[in-house]
C-alpha cells in the first residue's frame, strides 16, 4: 500500500486501468479525498455520463493527411489542448508530489496548473523542466498575502493566474468525512502555511459566516487585475452571465468547471454547461473546461462544444499514484494519442476543424 512504484504496470492501456490501480495505492482516507465528490456524488457521475451520452458523427474520406493538434493560447503555442488541472496536496498520492506531475507535464508538452495548495513550493515546481506553468490562486482574505503569492508566481516565471471562484468554502464531502480524512504528517500547503490568512480547507471549526465574510467578490478580481501583469483566468464558471462578467472584469480566459463535482452536488455536468458559456463568450477570450475527461474522445467532444482546451485533474494524480511521474506522463500520453486518433477518425486535420457538426446531442 505505501510502496511507491515507478514502473508502469503491465496491461495498463487507459485511464480506467489507472483509476482501478490507483485506488489501492494511497491510504483509504487519502483515496476518499482524491477520488470523491460532494454530497451524493451526482455531479461527479453526471460529468462522466454526459460525455458518454454525446455521440460523434464523423466525416469520411476527407483526405486528411497530418493531424495537427497545436493551438495558440494566451499568446503562446501549445502542442495539444490538454492541460493538467490544479489539484491540491499531491504528495497524498506519491512522495514526488507536484514536482512529479510538473515533470510529467513538461515531458508531454502539456500546460501545467499548480494548485496554490500544493505540497511542493511554487518555486521548487518552477525549477522542474521547462514547461508552460500557470498558478491557481485562492484569493486569500489578506490582500498583502495574496499579492505576495502573485509576486512569487511572477518571479518564478508562471505565465498566468487561474483564480478559482467556485469554492469560497469546501463542499459537503460525505466520503471524505466518513473516512475521517485529515492531512497526514508531512503533507502541508507549502506555499501558504506561513501566512496568517485562514486556509479555506479543513477547518470545520470555523463558521460559514466567517468564510462568507472573507469570500472574494468581483471587486477583488478588479483589484487583482490592476495589480499584476499576468493574465487572469477565472475557474469555476457555469453561468453565461458570469462568463460575461468575467470578460468585463478583465479576465483573459474562463474555465467552465464544477470543481470535479467536489463543491455543490447537482451542479450541471460541465460538458452540458459549456456550449452556453462558449456562445456568450463568442471568441472574445479562450474558454477552457474540465470535469470528467477520461478519453481522447472526451477532449474532442469538449472542443466541438466550444472549448479552446481542456484540463484533467484526477487522471494525472491516478497516474502519479500508480507509477510516479512516469505514470502521470503516461496518462497524458494516452489522452494525447487517443485525441489524435479521434481527430483522424473524424476527418479533422487541425483543431479548427473540430466543430459542433461532429456531435449529436440527444
Ligand atoms: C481539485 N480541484 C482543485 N481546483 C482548484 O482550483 N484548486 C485546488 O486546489 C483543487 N484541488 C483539487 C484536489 C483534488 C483531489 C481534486 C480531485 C480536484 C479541482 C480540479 O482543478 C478540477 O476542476 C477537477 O479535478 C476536474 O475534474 P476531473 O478531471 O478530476 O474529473
Ligand atoms: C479541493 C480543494 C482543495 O477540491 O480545491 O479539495
Amino acid at each position: 500500500m505505501t510502496q511507491h512504484q515507478s514502473q508502469i504496470p503491465a496491461g495498463v492501456v487507459n485511464i480506467a486501468d489507472y483509476e482501478r490501480l490507483a485506488a489501492e495505492r494511497p491510504t483509504p482516507s487519502a483515496w476518499a479525498y482524491i477520488s470523491g465528490g460532494a454530497g451524493d456524488e451526482i455531479t461527479l457521475r453526471w460529468n462522466r455520463e454526459a460525455f458518454e451520452r454525446l455521440q460523434i458523427l464523423p466525416r469520411i474520406l476527407s483526405g486528411t493527411t497530418g493531424i495537427d493538434t497545436t493551438l495558440q493560447l494566451l499568446g503562446r503555442s501549445f502542442a495539444h489542448p490538454i492541460l493538467v488541472a490544479p489539484v491540491a496536496y499531491q504528495r497524498l498520492a506519491h512522495p514526488d508530489g507536484e514536482r512529479g506531475t510538473a515533470a510529467a507535464a513538461a515531458a508531454q508538452d502539456a500546460g501545467f496548473v499548480l494548485s496554490s495548495l500544493s505540497t511542493d513550493t511554487l518555486e521548487s515546481v518552477a525549477a522542474v523542466g521547462d514547461g508552460r506553468r500557470w498558478l491557481q490562486l485562492y484569493l486569500l482574505p489578506d490582500r498583502a498575502e495574496t499579492l505576495d503569492l502573485v509576486r512569487r508566481a511572477e518571479a518564478a516565471g508562471y505565465e498566468a493566474l487561474v483564480v478559482t471562484v467556485d469554492a469560497p468554502v469546501n463542499g459537503v464531502r460525505d466520503r471524505e468525512r466518513r473516512a475521517g480524512f485529515a492531512l497526514p504528517e508531512g503533507v502541508r500547503a507549502a506555499n501558504i502555511e506561513h501566512y496568517a490568512s485562514p486556509h479555506m480547507s479543513f477547518d470545520p471549526a470555523r463558521s460559514l459566516d466567517h468564510f462568507m465574510s472573507l469570500a472574494p467578490t468581483w471587486a477583488d478580481i478588479d483589484w487583482l487585475a490592476g495589480n499584476t501583469r499576468l493574465p487572469i483566468l477565472l475557474k469555476g464558471i457555469l453561468s453565461p452571465d458570469d462568463a460575461e462578467l468575467s470578460v468585463r472584469h478583465g479576465a483573459a480566459g474562463v474555465i467552465v468547471s464544477n470543481h470535479g463535482g467536489r463543491t455543490l452536488d447537482t451542479l450541471p455536468a460541465t460538458i452540458e454547461a459549456l456550449p452556453a458559456v462558449a456562445d456568450r463568450i463568442a471568441g472574445r477570450v479562450p474558454v477552457l473546461m474540465d470535469g470528467g475527461i477520461r478519453r481522447g474522445t472526451d477532449v474532442l467532444k469538449a472542443l466541438a462544444s466550444g472549448a479552446t482546451a481542456v484540463l484533467v485533474g484526477r487522471p494525472v494524480v491516478y497516474g502519479l499514484a500508480v507509477a510516479g511521474p512516469l505514470g502521470a506522463a503516461h496518462v497524458l500520453r494516452l489522452l494525447r494519442d487517443e485525441f489524435a486518433i479521434a481527430m483522424a477518425l473524424t476527418g479533422c486535420a487541425n483543431l479548427d476543424a473540430v466543430t459542433d457538426s461532429l456531435l449529436i446531442r440527444r
